[in-house]
């Protein structure tokens, strides 16, 4: 690979960023099964492919609104979750991803660990072809009630992220660290 395909790499992950805001068209249900197919490389010990996709449609999307609605007013009263709910709205497109749950907590270690990376060459690829999402790991992935409503099976799977994802709006700026504070050489 060349130093210019190295640096396009960097810069692609680089630019990868969470977007809250987004434009109101739906995106090409083509694009989001490449890079689900895409997301699924990510590695996995012992081959486990602990990951599941799955797509809402838009009755599944308006009922996922009614109950983020519901749970945020639960827990914080009514204007709140109005307002989470009139947010959600505006998200085109979601896709919840899962984890195969495990007895042995190095597996389910492991596993979880596979499926974040699977999420984040999920949204790689979609940065790349111009699109971006958000990760939200909100109540409403820990609710029953939200794994009744999509019939999931909560005794063998668990939610890892419910991902929001369109075309960008508005792209924030983001930082990190300085790279020297996170890099200790040991001898
Ligand atoms: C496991 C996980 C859960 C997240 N949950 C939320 C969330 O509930 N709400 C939110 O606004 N952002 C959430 N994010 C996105 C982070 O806020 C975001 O990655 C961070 O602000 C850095 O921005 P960047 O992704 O543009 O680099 C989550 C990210 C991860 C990895």
């Amino acid at each position: 690979m060349s130093y210019e395909s190295l640096q396009q790499l960097a810069i692609t992950i680089r630019g990868r960023r969470t977007i809250k805001m987004f434009e109101q068209r739906s995106v090409d249900s083509n694009i989001i099964r490449d890079a689900i197919e895409v997301a699924r490389w990510a590695p996995n010990h012992h081959l486990t492919e602990p990951w599941h996709f799955y797509l809402l449609n838009d009755v599944a999307i308006k009922k996922s609104i009614d109950l983020i609605r519901i749970i945020v007013t639960e827990k914080k009263g009514e204007k709140l979750g109005n307002f989470k709910a009139q947010d959600a709205s505006k998200r085109p497109g979601w896709l919840i991803v899962t984890c195969k749950k495990s007895e042995d907590k190095l597996v389910q270690q492991e596993d979880y660990a596979s499926v974040c990376c699977a999420i984040q060459n999920f949204s790689l690829y979609l940065s790349e072809a111009r699109l971006a999402s958000k990760w939200t790991s909100g109540p409403i992935i820990r609710d029953q009630r939200y794994y009744d409503l999509l019939h999931i099976d909560s005794n063998s799977e668990f939610i890892v992220g419910l991902i929001w994802y369109g075309y960008p709006m508005i792209t924030p700026k983001q930082t990190r660290k300085e790279i020297d504070k996170i890099i200790t050489s040991i001898d």
